[in-house]
Parts: structure tokens; sequence; C-alpha cells
């Protein structure tokens, strides 16, 4: 692009951020967000994704357009800043993104949520400034973005469970000068390390709350808000706050908001049912290692390594015991070695 083609996608870009924020925050009472939706620069973080056309495919399934700037820069820049959901990713496979091809059908599994639905996330969890955050379901890194510009990157932690994602979330944060803890973890454990927090904020929903959620957040006021959803497509929302005595409870908010649910929690397929009596022996927790890729803010790495179960029993309280886990399943790879 030349300079003056850069001067005008830039202004052009900044305009329709304007238009973005006045449609997703109306609320006067929400400046804040305000002011963090009018500086994040969303199209830095969805250099490709994809829409649903308004025909369906000839199985009668949702046909599906690649968007990328290279294919047709107007339309990415304008539905980038649309206040509407953009698919990622389908069925865990990362699409690839130098020769996107449209889709038949496909289950979306990682997604950049529409800006309106982020902000009231980040809005109904009642966060306030010193508040230490985890947020699961780092996506595009969007909504991550959106809570480092309002409450600084030192205050938020990241967890994605697919490595692709995480890595492209990753290089656009740190690139625009957030930096945020992140790490490729399955958000169902929490994240230890950087534990407790005074909230934690679900952007993929679950099924059962993770009883390690409770035990992460801080007792005597912090709060849990996660979308509960079913494989029916059911769904509510929870705010949970968590008591001193260990238990949470809390109301499910108004009104009906859909996440993709946990990729853990998510229904098995169909398969072959002459296969489903062995695949029950698969369900046998002996096998669910967790591996966390870990990342700080200044890019350094440590590699945690948790083979077999994960046993929330063994894991440090709020009373400070620390990891059950020997020390020769953690490597540091650089930097910051976790305790
Ligand atoms: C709706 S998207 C998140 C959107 C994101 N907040 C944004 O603004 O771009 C949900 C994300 O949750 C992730 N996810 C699903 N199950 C997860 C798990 N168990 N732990 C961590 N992330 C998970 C998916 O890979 C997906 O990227």
């Amino acid at each position: 692009m030349t300079s003056a083609g850069e001067t005008e996608y830039e202004q052009r870009a900044e305009r329709l951020r304007s238009e973005l924020t006045a449609a997703v925050v109306r609320d006067e009472r929400a400046d804040g967000w305000r002011t963090a939706v009018e500086a994040v620069r969303r199209d830095r973080f969805t250099p490709g994704f994809y829409l649903p056309t308004e025909k369906p495919s000839p199985r009668g399934l949702t046909w599906w357009e690649p968007v990328t700037a290279e294919l047709d820069p107007e339309r990415w820049l304008t539905a980038t800043y649309t206040n509407q959901t953009l698919v990622t990713q389908f069925d865990g496979d990362e699409p690839d993104w130098d020769k996107p091809e449209p889709r038949d059908g496909g289950n979306p599994t990682s997604s950049s949520t529409l800006p309106s639905l982020v902000v009231r996330m980040w809005e109904d969890a009642d966060l306030a400034e010193g508040h230490d955050i985890l947020e699961i379901g780092t996506g595009t890194g969007y909504s991550t973005a959106l809570a480092c510009e309002r409450y600084g990157s030192d205050r938020i932690t990241s967890l994605e469970v697919d490595n692709h994602r995480l890595e492209q979330a990753a290089t656009t944060l740190y690139g625009l000068g957030y930096a945020p803890d992140l790490a490729v973890a399955d958000g169902l454990y929490g994240y230890w390390p950087s534990a407790p927090f005074d909230r934690i904020v679900a952007a993929c929903s679950v099924r059962t709350v993770p009883r390690v959620w409770i035990a992460q957040t801080r007792p005597g006021g912090g709060k849990i808000l996660t979308t509960l959803g079913g494989w029916q497509f059911g769904f509510g929302r929870a705010l949970l706050t968590v008591h001193d005595d260990g238990t949470a409870s809390g109301p499910l908010l108004p009104g009906s908001v859909s996440f993709m649910l946990a990729r853990p929690h998510q229904a098995p397929g169909f398969g072959n049912p002459t296969h489903w009596l062995s695949l029950l022996a698969d369900t046998h927790p002996t096998t669910t290692g967790h591996t966390i890729d870990w990342r700080n803010g200044n890019g350094e790495g440590v590699l945690h390594t948790l083979p077999g179960p994960v046993d929330p029993a063994d894991q440090p309280d709020h009373h400070g015991r620390r990891y059950a886990l020997p020390d020769r399943h953690r490597h540091r790879l650089g930097g910051r070695a976790h305790p």
C-alpha cells in the first residue's frame, strides 16, 4: 500500500471504529468501554474470517465464505467493524489463510465474538480497577485487548485451548503493545500460576462450572461469569459470587446469550453405533494430560507439563497450599519461572 493509500485506509478504519463504538456502547455509564472500543483496532485481530451466506449449501448446510483483505479489502474492513461474530475456525482445524476455501457446513470452534456481547460480558462481570482477571477463551484476542485497554495488561490473564489461535492472538496483542499473560491451556482447569483471581469470565460456555474456578477465585466477593450451555443449545448466564466458606452462588442473568461450548464439553460425534461400546472405555479418566505453553507479557515462555489426570484436590487452595506436582513435571523454558 502507498503511504497515501495507508492514510486513507487508517482514516476509514477510524471512522468505522467510531460507528462501531456508537452501535456497541450506548449506555452513558459505560464511558470506560467507549474509550476502549474506540481505541482497539479490531481489524488487526481479524485478518481472516468466515461469513455465512444467506443461501444454504446444496447439502442444506450453512455455506461459509472466507473474507480476507486480499480477497476483498472493502468487504473485509466493513465486516470487521460491523457488530457481528466473525468465525475464524471450524471443527478445530485452522483454515489455510493463504488460500482459504469456502466451507460447506462445519462446527465453528473459534471466532471473534460480536463486540456488543464482549462489552456486555465485561460489564456484567462487574469489573473494577485493581481486579485480577482471568478470561477463558482468548480467540482472536480482541476481547482481551479491550480488557487490557480498560484495566491494564498486568491485571489480565487469558487462556486459549487452541495453539494456532493463541499464537495469532499473542502476536497481535504483543504487537499492539498489550502485554497480558497468555497461555495455551484448557481453561476448565483455570490457571493456578496466576490464581487467585477477582474475576473469571468465560468466553466459551460450560455444561458444569468447574470446581477449580471456584477454588481459584478470591473468596468473600470474587465473581465468576459464565454461560451455561448444553448439547441441545440451551443457554443461560450465571454470575456466581464466591463466599468465604469456598462455596459460590448467584443469579442467572436475564436474556439469552450463546457461546460455543468449551471443547471438552462438546457433544461427541455420532460416529458408528457399533463403535459406541468401545468408546465408553475411553471415557475413563486415565489420559487427560494437561500441557500448558505459558507466556507472560514479555513474551517469555514457561512450559508446565501435567501428565495424567489432574485432580483439583491436588492443586493449591486459598490457604497457600501450592502445587502437589513434583518438580520434574515443570519445565522452565526461559524467562520467569513459576513456583
Ligand atoms: C467465542 S470464542 C472467544 C472469542 C474471543 N473472546 C474474542 O474476542 O475473539 C471462544 C474461544 O474459546 C476457546 N475455548 C474452547 N474451549 C476452551 C477451553 N476449554 N479452554 C480455553 N479456551 C477454550 C475456543 O477455542 C475459542 O477460541
